[in-house]
């Protein structure tokens, strides 16, 4: 058989040397040691659990600002920086070793503002006015990661206390209407000249394949489970065979929530069309 695939050589820096890997560009921002805020653009930010524990991974050179501001306050800002060629030129600036956070503020054109406080446990770092979204995180160094390579890398355990959003794109997140942000896409530091980046378009959608994917079994496996008192009959369970299955848990969670709410023991697609007309109206008042 013949085949068009040739071998590539397995350097470092694989994904962007060996390799076309499309990454999102983030602006973290951390605590300086004087109080001021640090600004370091990664890409190496993964989700890392998503299940019950929802973590990310950073993969950071081990004496970056940000590793640094990480292993001493545990708090880091993970700003997603819309698709903006002014912008992301300012953020290969700020990829540069060897500045201080303050250099970094001086050349930075990014807006700094202060994230309302949900709890008062010290100082968070501000965050980019500019950013689509923000994931405040805590460093969980209690949970050890293994990592078998160079120590000039480091590996953190950012677990997500909260999600920050844009209204706008909030309510788009919630309502499904189709739209959204325009992120760019990282393709690395290439030719030891230029960043490459890609300008998103809009996406288009898929439909599920029939029969693929979540089945009712899989739906009824976590009926049994989610609520004893809450009984699922077969058409209930029927209905949601199109959530994906990472928030099916969360979507049944909720539905069982809203049916004790109300004194309900047993669901049916009728109680549950009536659980998602409420959802939607409350979604309007928001
Ligand atoms: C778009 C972009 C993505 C980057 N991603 C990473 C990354 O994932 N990990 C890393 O160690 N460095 C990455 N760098 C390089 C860092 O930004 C660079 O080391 C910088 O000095 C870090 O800033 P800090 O020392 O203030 O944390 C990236 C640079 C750019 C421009």
């Amino acid at each position: 058989m013949t085949s068009d695939f040739v071998d590539v050589r397995v350097l470092d820096n694989f994904y962007q040397t060996s390799s076309f890997y499309p990454m999102p560009v983030i602006l973290i921002t951390t605590i300086a040691e004087d109080g001021t805020t640090n600004l370091g653009p990664y890409s190496l930010v993964f989700p890392f659990g998503i299940a019950d524990k929802h973590a990310m991974m950073l993969i950071s050179r081990s004496d970056s600002n940000t590793a640094n501001n990480i292993r001493r306050t545990k708090k880091a800002m993970l700003n997603f920086i819309p698709f903006d060629k002014k912008l992301l030129k300012n953020i290969v600036r700020l990829g540069f070793p060897g500045q201080t956070a303050e250099e970094k503020l001086d050349d930075s054109i990014f807006t700094l503002i202060q994230p309302e406080q949900e709890i008062s446990n010290g100082p968070v770092p501000d965050v980019i006015e500019e950013a689509v979204q923000v994931f405040e995180c805590i460093w969980d160094d209690s949970e050890a990661f293994h990592y078998f390579g160079t120590t000039d890398e480091s590996h953190f355990l950012l677990r997500i206390n909260r999600i920050m959003m844009k209204k706008n794109w909030y309510e788009s997140l919630v309502n499904g209407d189709g739209k959204f942000p325009s992120l760019p896409v990282d393709y690395g530091y290439r030719d030891s000249q230029y960043f490459w980046f890609s300008e998103p378009k809009k996406p288009y959608k898929e439909p599920l394949p029939k029969g693929k994917g979540v089945n009712i079994d899989t739906v009824r496996y976590q009926a049994d489970r989610i609520d004893p008192e809450i009984y699922w009959t077969d058409e209930a369970c029927a209905k949601i065979v199109a959530i994906p299955r990472v928030f099916l848990k969360k979507a049944m969670t909720m539905i069982v929530e809203e049916a004790k709410k109300r004194g309900i023991t047993t669901l049916t697609p009728e109680i549950m069309d009536e659980i998602r007309d409420k959802r939607n109206q409350e979604k309007k008042l928001r």
